[in-house]
């Protein structure tokens, strides 16, 4: 796997400290309203795996998976819930967990599902950002790192389901992504 890595983006030490950031800010803003951490899968399992054990007061976790299709050119699609979780969000606090925000096209089609379905408020926390690919304004309330347009594979980040187990995230080398 190593070898189709070009660079180092965030080590496994930059991202440790990263994450007890962000669960610190968490706590700030959740303590005691037993937030719903929702990983949604399969990019974001690592990094919810390390952000929960931050998280020193109570909470509850689930998972989804989920794609926008149709999302093309002229039209964000429609949200695709390939597994559903199965908490009752109604009036729950709703943590959006995800490796990385990059459209805003997954994101705004899950938001206005999970609040219909009468969470109480939905958060998103990101690891990482890539603003200026944006096509749909989504804010996140959490960020880890914002990064460049390059193609970031490893912890949870994948291309073609591999590289997610690389403690580290990388930049794949063109070449691989390109054939
Ligand atoms: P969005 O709807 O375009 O914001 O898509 C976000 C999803 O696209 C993420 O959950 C990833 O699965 C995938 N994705 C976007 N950029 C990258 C990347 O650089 N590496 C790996 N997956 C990515
Ligand atoms: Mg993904």
């Amino acid at each position: 796997m190593k070898k189709d890595i070009a660079k180092i983006l965030l080590t496994r030490e930059e991202i440790g400290e990263k994450v007890k950031d962000l669960a610190n800010q968490i706590k700030g803003a959740y303590e005691g309203k037993n937030p719903l951490i929702l990983c949604i899968l399969k990019g974001s399992l690592i990094f919810t795996a390390d952000l929960v054990r931050e998280l020193d007061f109570p909470c509850t976790i689930d998972f989804m998976q989920v794609s926008s299709y149709g999302a093309g050119a002229e039209t964000t699609g429609e949200l695709r819930i390939k597994k559903d979780m199965d908490t009752d969000i109604r009036g729950r606090s709703v943590i959006i967990v995800e490796d990385i925000l990059d459209s805003g096209i997954t994101l705004s089609n899950l938001i206005p599902e999970l609040e219909s379905r009468g969470a109480e408020s939905v958060a998103v926390c990101v690891l990482l950002n890539k603003p200026e690919r944006r096509r749909v304004e989504v804010k996140p309330n959490f960020v880890g790192f914002d990064i460049e347009n390059e193609f970031a594979v490893g912890y949870g980040l994948d291309y073609n389901e591999k590289y997610r187990n690389l403690p580290y995230v990388g930049v794949l080398k063109r070449e691989i992504y390109e054939k």
